[in-house]
């Protein structure tokens, strides 16, 4: 309903009285003035006069209500322990849902760490269903930390590059970082669940050194809808080409920051060096060691030496 009351407000631009609403929508006056009571407190800033009511502003919030334009249902959380959790147990009951939130308490981050998860970031986890087998799953690191690359280069002009296999940087700063969760069975991925944390209008003073966010960079605040919605747009683009990676490898490797430098790789307690020279069509990493050899590497943590 609240969603019906917005976009009314929305095309309106002006006053629309409370009769209107209430017989558009077909519920009494005294119904709309309580759900207009929600909306305020969720943020929406809304004039009432004789003549009704004005829709004046829209909090910069991942809400249902402001994502109308999206295909997937949105479900949105002030505080929750991590939307991975929470889209995991959607994915098992077989739905294909967005789920957003403005803070975490337990943010997952890669390797079992945690994530950081204040106010003004986005934070999301999309549950995908590609027909793809297991194998190619890591791709969908790829396709999402290219998403974000080319989102945050569209809209802001900034060179945002790619350190593998998953994270988004900007002047090799980390802007965004990126988990992706799979349940599989025999040789056909059932859903993965793409968890996405990008430093938007938050603040990261703490880690200034290896951390930054968009408001940082750009010194001043961004619309986090804006970037969601552009960000979605470029996932479900590329989405089709995970079958069929060869678009989305090329275009990785084009904007990585990784390629031909002298990296370091940490895959549990193992520590392997070298030049990383390639990305294969699985998205591993192809590196050549001090004595010549090559080593392909599918996860692990990439820390740049040189
Ligand atoms: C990393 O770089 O270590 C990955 C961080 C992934 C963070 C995102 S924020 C949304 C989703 N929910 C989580 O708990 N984690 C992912």
């Amino acid at each position: 309903m609240r969603k019906r009351i917005l976009s009314l407000l929305y095309q309106e631009k002006d006053f629309v009285s409370g009769e209107a609403l209430s017989k558009k929508l077909g519920i009494s006056r005294v119904g709309v003035w309580k759900h207009i009571q929600v909306l305020r407190k969720e943020g929406y800033v809304i004039e009432a006069s004789n003549k009704g009511y004005r829709l004046i502003s829209a909090p910069d919030l991942l809400l249902p209500e402001e994502l109308v334009e999206l295909d997937k249902k949105v479900y949105y959380f002030k505080e929750v322990s991590s939307t991975m959790d929470v889209a995991r147990k959607l994915a098992q009951k077989g739905e294909e849902a967005i789920v957003t939130a403005e803070t975490q308490t337990k943010g997952k981050g890669r390797w079992g760490r945690y994530w950081h998860s204040s106010r003004g970031g986005i934070y999301f986890s999309l549950i995908l269903r590609p027909t793809i087998s297991p194998s190619q799953a890591h791709l969908v690191n790829l396709l999402a930390g290219l998403s974000v690359a080319i989102t945050i280069r569209k809209l802001f002009n900034i060179n945002a590059t790619l350190k593998w296999p998953n994270d988004v940087l900007i002047n090799e700063k980390k802007v965004c970082g990126i988990l992706a969760e799979m349940e599989a069975e025999a040789d056909i991925v059932k859903f993965i669940i793409l968890g996405i944390g990008i430093n938007v209008n938050n603040d990261v003073s703490d880690y200034i050194k290896i951390v930054t966010s968009l408001k940082e960079e750009l010194g001043k605040k961004i619309s986090k809808k804006k970037l969601f919605l552009q960000l979605i747009k470029e996932i479900e683009k590329m989405q089709p080409y995970l079958a069929n990676p060869q678009p989305i490898i090329n275009k990785w490797k084009r904007f990585s920051s990784t390629l031909g430098r002298y990296v370091r790789i940490i895959i549990q307690n193992k520590i392997l060096e070298g030049e990383a020279i390639d990305i294969d069509n699985d998205g591993a990493l192809i590196l050549k060691t001090r004595d010549e050899n090559l080593k392909r590497v599918v996860a692990g943590d990439c820390i740049h030496l040189r």
